[in-house]
């Protein structure tokens, strides 16, 4: 990447003359081409947070597998599969995604609370190398629909430590009001169940606390927690390949200080050496911080609009497109693609198109924009294009890839008629 100043927390983003880039690639350009909203993500962060991983797990027995609902792009699942990534799955949809960017099946987990019996043939088919079991009686259904296709089923049993991963509640899944995993004290029961069963095979333990989460202390509570019970539970009679410890590690969003993946993967290690169980393979399954800060989305100021209590900046993108303000009062930072010195700055709240009060993208924004700017809706790499909607009949938005001076388009801009096709006038 050349020498431009960088935007701080995004070493991928620089402003160069009048315009931002992406690694070596200028937004304006880039929006000029391929029009607005626009997704464009650096390839070269992603390959830096996955090295951050890969750091704190040298020398060991892990796979990384890409929680693939951060963002499913078939572009960005290229990338890791390249990279040597296994993949975390949940759903048979997601399942054919993963395999048409190149997964090899074996390294592919599925985990939810929900899958089908067809979803369970289709990943025994595949060869999925395990399923995170999340009920009793999805065990026995698995059981059952493997039996049928004469095979065994891969399992772990996702365990519900009660662990408050100290995050927003909707996204925090180790509590004990949360729908997610086996509670902690049937871990040994549900096991013993599971081994009894013909059509399982048994091969390791699995959680996952939540998402966004900022520090290391949930993770050590959590790794405590489950070290207990793969003690329990061995002794119980029966053997635990993996450990799988989910995702959750957490991004800047707004000065955010998450540990860095490798600081924090040392701190576990020193726990599983201290515990006698350096040498167990471990999975994990993170989703935002491989692909979050690696994306941005550029959007068009349509209309400025005064008000009586409030100023909108009214912009192309909408809740359809970044759907995370309005669902968790989530924080994006917005910038201008082009800064205007000699405008003064107005404080707006950024808004897009859709017919609801709780279409906002920023609020109290200081901003010094005219309509026909370019704003950047930074940190959108995770949990935006993956969550993006039709609603209000909103085409979804076209996404770059970067690399360098390269840019691909690895998503064309939705039409009407893609949003049409399945549907049928009486
Ligand atoms: N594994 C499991 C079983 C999960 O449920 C999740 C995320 C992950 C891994 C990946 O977590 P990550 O590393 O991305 O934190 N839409 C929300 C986030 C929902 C997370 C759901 N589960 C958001 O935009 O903040």
């Amino acid at each position: 990447m050349s020498d431009a100043p960088t935007l701080p927390g995004h070493p991928h983003i620089a402003r160069r003359g009048s315009t931002l880039q992406v690694e070596d690639v200028a937004l304006d350009a880039l929006a000029r081409e391929h029009g607005t909203p626009l997704f464009v993500y650096s390839k070269q962060w992603m390959l830096d947070a996955l090295a951050a991983y890969q750091r704190g797990f040298a020398g060991r027995d892990a796979l990384i597998c890409y929680a693939m609902k951060a963002n499913s792009s078939l572009g960005v699942l290229r990338v890791f599969a390249e990279a040597g990534c296994g993949f975390d799955i949940v759903s048979g949809g997601e399942l054919a995604r993963v395999l048409a960017a190149g997964a090899e099946p074996a390294k592919v987990i599925f985990s939810g609370v929900g899958k089908t019996r067809a979803e369970m043939r289709q990943a025994l088919a595949a060869g999925i190398g395990c399923f995170n079991v999340e009920s009793e009686a999805e065990l026995d259904v698995l059981n059952e629909v493997a039996l049928a296709q004469g095979r065994r089923a891969p399992v772990s049993v996702r365990i519900n430590p009660n662990v408050d991963p100290k995050t927003h509640p909707y996204i925090s899944t180790g509590l004990k009001g949360n729908k997610f995993g086996v509670a902690h004290d049937r871990a040994v029961a549900v096991y013993r169940h599971a081994a009894a069963l013909p059509g399982l095979q048994v091969v390791g333990i699995d959680c996952h606390i939540g998402s966004q989460i900022t520090e290391s202390s949930p993770y050590l509570d959590a790794l405590d927690r489950i070290l207990d019970l793969v003690q329990a539970i061995e002794a119980a009679g029966v053997p635990l390949h993996h450990i799988d410890f989910g995702g959750g590690l957490g991004i800047d969003y707004d000065g955010d200080t998450p540990p860095a993946a490798d600081v924090l993967w040392k701190q576990l290690f020193a726990r599983l050496d201290a515990r006698g169980f350096g040498d167990r393979r471990i999975l994990i399954e993170p989703g935002r911080s491989l692909v979050g800060n690696a994306g941005l989305c550029v959007t068009e100021v349509l209309y400025t609009k005064p008000g009586e209590e409030k100023n909108f900046c009214i912009v192309d993108a909408a809740m359809n497109d970044l759907p995370r303000p309005a669902m968790y009062q989530a924080f994006h930072r917005i910038v201008p693609v082009a800064e205007r010195p000699s405008l003064p700055a107005t404080r707006y709240d950024v808004v897009g198109p859709v017919c609801e009060s709780g279409d906002w993208l920023g609020r109290d924004r200081d901003l010094a924009v005219e309509a026909g700017d370019l704003l950047a809706v930074l940190s959108a790499g995770a949990y935006c294009m993956s969550m993006a909607s039709n609603y209000n009949t909103r085409a979804r938005a076209a996404e770059v890839l970067v690399s360098g001076a390269n840019a691909t388009l690895i998503r064309r801009r939705e039409t009407v008629e893609d949003q049409l096709r399945t549907e049928q006038a009486l």
